[in-house]
């Protein structure tokens, strides 16, 4: 059919033309904000998945919703290779002037400007990745000692306090927080641990890969009690449908049933692969409904699309021994599996793949879902691994 109108959107977030299947975790968040903002006892969230399940558009759409609900928010997309404050310091400054606090007469919202200032120069001198250039002033002994602990502490609780005093709640939103620093991780989970405890308005909503969480807690032990963490998964069967047939059915184009069945099956209800199913299954398709047998033929032209992009990319990045690791994974199934169980495969002592074991998980490829284990961060991997080496040698 006209790849004009075609609905589907397969892409690292882009959103989806229906965010199907979220609408608890959206009014769970909603909730616990809303709480912080009226000065209640609230948990922040860390939104936990593997690569493809919608947790950068989900947190796009719960930005968004808190903006419109009257919240300051605070975007920060790709912490990759930067320093928390250089990431922090201009989205800070923006919070701060979407306060309202710059040009208005307010004695409090200038001296919070003057320690963001002064925690601006203190930071230069350690983080070589600020390039901040506008003088903000100081707040002689607030968020200035050059420690990113206590410096953090003092700026956030006098922005909590600048927002308490507006009636307002920053919120931090935060993608791909697994690649932020762990001393630094540490010292963001302090500085809302403290606002928590002064009772001020200030929360963080982030999101990454499943190795977060004990990230989190290696970072500060209480950073448990802090968030919560729900799993952002495969959809259900039901929302995986709807996700499909919504976008369709907008443009009067049907699925027959056996096609829903044959993208729910090989897709297993992942958001991203489904958006990549319905886009070369409108494609196949001549005329509506789609088909059982457009969706097989989608289902090849999919599989070759991802081992050709989103499947390649990530295993071009691999050295020859990660390679092989991967491919022992991929022998015992989808995982996650015993790091022992792997290398068995690989014929190897677990100490000896260790250090592979260790740059795979760096690399984002793998992650440990409890001790020992591993897991895929890409569903569907094992099956790539598989074609693109059909042999354990
Ligand atoms: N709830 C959803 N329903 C339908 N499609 C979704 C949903 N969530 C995400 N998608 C689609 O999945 C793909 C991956 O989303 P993204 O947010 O980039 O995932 P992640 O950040 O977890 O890697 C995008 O093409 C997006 O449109
Ligand atoms: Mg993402």
């Amino acid at each position: 059919m006209d790849p004009r109108t075609n609905p589907y959107a397969p892409g690292a977030g882009t959103l989806p033309p229906e965010l199907s299947g979220r609408d608890e975790i959206i009014e769970r968040v909603s909730i616990q904000l809303d709480r912080c903002k009226n000065g209640l006892a609230f948990r922040g969230f860390l939104l936990v998945g593997l690569r493809g399940v919608g947790k950068t558009v989900l947190l796009s759409r719960l930005a968004q919703d808190t903006e419109a609900n009257g919240f300051t928010v605070v975007s920060i997309e790709t912490p990759e290779r930067r320093s928390l404050p250089a990431l922090l310091i201009p989205s800070l400054r923006t919070a701060l002037i979407r306060l309202n606090l710059i040009s208005a007469a307010n004695d409090l919202g200038k001296k919070t400007l003057r320690a963001l200032g002064g925690f601006v120069s203190a930071m230069k001198v350690k983080y070589q990745d600020i390039e901040f250039g506008l003088d903000l002033g100081n707040e002689p002994g607030i968020a200035d000692s050059g420690d990113l602990e206590n410096d953090l502490v003092s700026l956030f609780v006098e922005i909590g306090r600048t927002a308490k005093a507006k009636n307002s709640a920053l919120v931090l939103f935060i993608d791909e927080i697994q690649y932020i620093e762990e001393a630094q991780f540490a010292a963001l989970i302090m500085a809302l641990h403290k606002c928590t405890q002064l009772q001020l308005p200030v929360a963080l909503v982030g999101a990454g890969l499943p190795q977060l969480v004990g990230q989190a807690g290696r970072a500060k032990s209480y950073a448990e009690r802090l968030f919560e963490y729900p799993e952002i998964g495969p959809l259900t069967a039901d929302a995986a449908m709807t996700a499909l047939t919504a976008p369709a059915h907008r443009k009067n184009v049907s699925f027959e049933a056996e096609a829903l069945k044959e993208i729910l099956e090989k897709t297993k209800c992942y958001p991203y692969f489904l958006q990549e199913w319905g886009k070369h299954s409108w494609q196949c398709a001549n005329k509506s409904p789609i088909t059982k047998q457009d969706a097989e033929t989608a289902t090849m032209l999919a599989i070759s699309e991802l081992d050709g992009s989103f499947f390649r990319v990530r295993f071009d990045r691999l050295t020859p021994s990660e390679k092989k690791y991967l491919r022992a994974m991929a022998e015992l199934g989808s995982g996650p599996h015993r790091s022992g169980d792997i290398a068995h495969i690989l014929q190897k002592d677990v100490q000896a793949v260790a250090p592979t074991r260790a740059n795979l998980i760096s690399k984002g490829m793998i992650y440990s879902p409890s001790h020992g284990d591993n897991g895929f961060t890409v569903p569907l991997f094992d099956g790539y691994m598989k074609r693109v080496m059909p042999t354990l040698n």
